[in-house]
């Protein structure tokens, strides 16, 4: 008799903790959520939409964002496209095309990058990371390498 009683005791002592370590969560939960807030997904994207083929002309250069990142996405011409992770590998200025010589340039300390990224000249130590471009339909995709 004894022993039953301290065993449903014991029973609802733990049914209470439970329940309270339960409120404890669902309360901290979305404070947690809200402190870390979307990183990980973000950090985690691999594939985007720049946006409509139409909106990029031959021989230019646009900032997109990938991710939580910036992307310089390329148009060479009509048909070829480039896209590079668009933090410069020196010191992580955002670099940009350049249209008269169709170069990558960083404006921070005249690093200058081909169009496949490697480096021409200035202090960046090595090429910019490059993304895969892929047209659908008229839409333009940048991903993440394999
Ligand atoms: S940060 Fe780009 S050249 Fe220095």
């Amino acid at each position: 008799m004894h022993s039953m009683e301290t065993q449903r005791r014991s029973l609802v002592g733990w049914l209470l903790g439970g329940g309270l370590t339960a409120s404890v969560i669902s309360f901290l939960y979305p404070a947690v959520r809200f402190m870390q807030p979307p990183k990980v997904p973000e950090a985690s994207i691999n594939e985007t939409v720049a946006g409509k083929i139409d909106e990029f002309k031959p021989n230019s250069g646009t900032i997109v964002k990938f991710g939580n990142r910036p992307a310089l996405l390329i148009r060479v011409n009509e048909t070829e496209w480039r896209a590079f992770n668009a933090i410069c590998t020196h010191l992580n200025c955002t670099v940009q095309f350049e249209q008269p010589t169709s170069q990558i340039w960083c404006a921070c300390h005249n690093g200058r990058f081909d169009i496949n990224g490697q480096v021409v000249s200035g202090p960046p130590p090595g090429p910019l990371e490059e993304f895969q471009v892929r047209i659908r339909e008229d839409e333009v995709f940048i991903s993440k390498r394999a």
